[in-house]
């Protein structure tokens, strides 16, 4: 076993006894309102009694237009907040500490009345079976205000901290990732316009909520096709970037999360992580594809803080005693319990019983 996994470490104001984290995971339990069931509130209780001292809500729609699916939580109304503040009481009652990912899907709703979804670019094909409509700037300062909004209620309720989501598709990844942004404004072109719309809406947000409050964001360590290369500079900028703003710290994806169906791809973004981490002081949470013992070595001898994992605490609740023991999570990555999310329950199906 690592001998630094299970030593502590911060994140900002947080104190946390190990270093895992549950990476932000949606479940299938979220209501047509976007408000929390009670199933989610049992399931972050759990995780927090097993000894997981930091957990990342799964993505919450800070703006109706903005929501993925129809299974998302939101918060940006009062019924919204209400339940989510059941989660944070759990959560502290469990004695873990959770921070609320915020997001907004751009053009990846999946919502079909939403017609034509905005984006940084117009005229591009979305998954609701439409086109998009090119962001104005009275869109971004809507977006912007309503992050700040969620923000600070988010402060207000007792979360420990929120992250941005920066990764995966959404709306502050399709600005950096010059596959999706192809404006030829202040918006778009190189990595400084490319950042100006996250740069601008982090900046606010941590002005709202104030120098002590832990904000974080998730981050694509790469990008498809060609431009990959020159988006690992790119990255590079926008890190240095968040961290001379003040950002409490950064996990590392990427836009191919969970590298599906490639069971044997293990610590997915080692490479571009250690790379980051000999040029950043900030805190650095790798996230994807830690199973084994030597995967956890991997990362911790690179210096990176923190492991954060989603499939595996799926599969195995009681991964943290799986660790200590120094075993492997049974996880397969085979990510059913990704695509199988709104029809079947989140639990693992390779493993039909969890720990089993
Ligand atoms: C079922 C499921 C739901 C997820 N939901 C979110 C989410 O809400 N926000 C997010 O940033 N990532 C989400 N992810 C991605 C994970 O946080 C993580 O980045 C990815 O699964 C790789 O980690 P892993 O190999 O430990 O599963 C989800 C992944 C899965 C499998």
């Amino acid at each position: 076993m690592s001998s630094k996994l299970f030593t502590p470490g911060k994140i900002g104001s947080m104190e946390l006894g190990n270093r895992l984290i549950r990476s932000a995971t949606q479940d299938p339990f979220g209501q047509k309102d976007g408000t929390v069931a009670p199933e989610q509130i049992e399931i972050h209780a759990d995780l927090a009694k097993s000894g997981v001292p930091l957990i990342i809500s799964a993505y919450a729609y800070v703006s109706p237009e903005g929501r993925a699916t129809n299974i998302q939580v939101g918060f940006c109304d009062e019924a919204h907040y209400e339940s989510q503040k059941k989660i944070v009481e759990a959560v502290h009652e469990n004695g873990g500490k959770i921070v609320l990912q915020l997001h907004h899907a751009g053009i990846n709703t999946f919502i079909k009345k939403n017609e034509f979804p905005m984006a940084p670019s117009g005229d591009m094909e979305a998954p609701n079976g439409s086109t998009s409509r090119e962001m104005t700037i009275e869109d971004m300062d809507h977006i912007c205000g309503a992050y700040v909004k969620a923000a600070t209620k988010a402060k207000e309720i007792g979360f420990d901290g929120i992250q941005l989501h920066g990764a995966h598709g959404y709306l502050f990844n399709q600005f950096m990732d010059p596959n999706f942004n192809k404006r030829e404004d202040e918006f778009g072109g190189n990595a400084e316009n490319r950042f100006r719309f996250p740069k601008r809406v982090a900046q606010a947000v941590m002005d709202a909520v104030g120098a002590d409050y832990p904000v974080l964001v998730k981050i694509n360590s790469n990008c498809a096709g060609d431009a990959n290369e020159k988006y690992g500079e790119d990255l590079l900028y926008f890190c240095r970037e968040y961290e001379k703003l003040g950002i409490t710290a950064i996990e590392l994806s990427g836009y191919n999360f969970i590298a599906m169906g490639k069971k044997e791809a293990h610590n997915y973004y080692i490479e571009r992580a250690k790379k980051l981490k000999s040029e950043l002081n900030i805190p650095i949470i790798f996230v994807g594809g830690v199973r084994t013992q030597e995967d956890i070595q991997e990362v911790m001898d690179a210096d990176i803080d923190f492991i954060a994992l989603s499939r595996p605490f799926i599969c195995e609740p009681n991964l943290v005693e799986v660790f200590k023991a120094n075993e492997a999570s049974k996880c397969l990555s085979c990510s059913k319990c990704f695509i199988l999310w709104e029809r079947e329950g989140r639990r693992c199906v390779t493993h039909e019983k969890p720990n089993a």
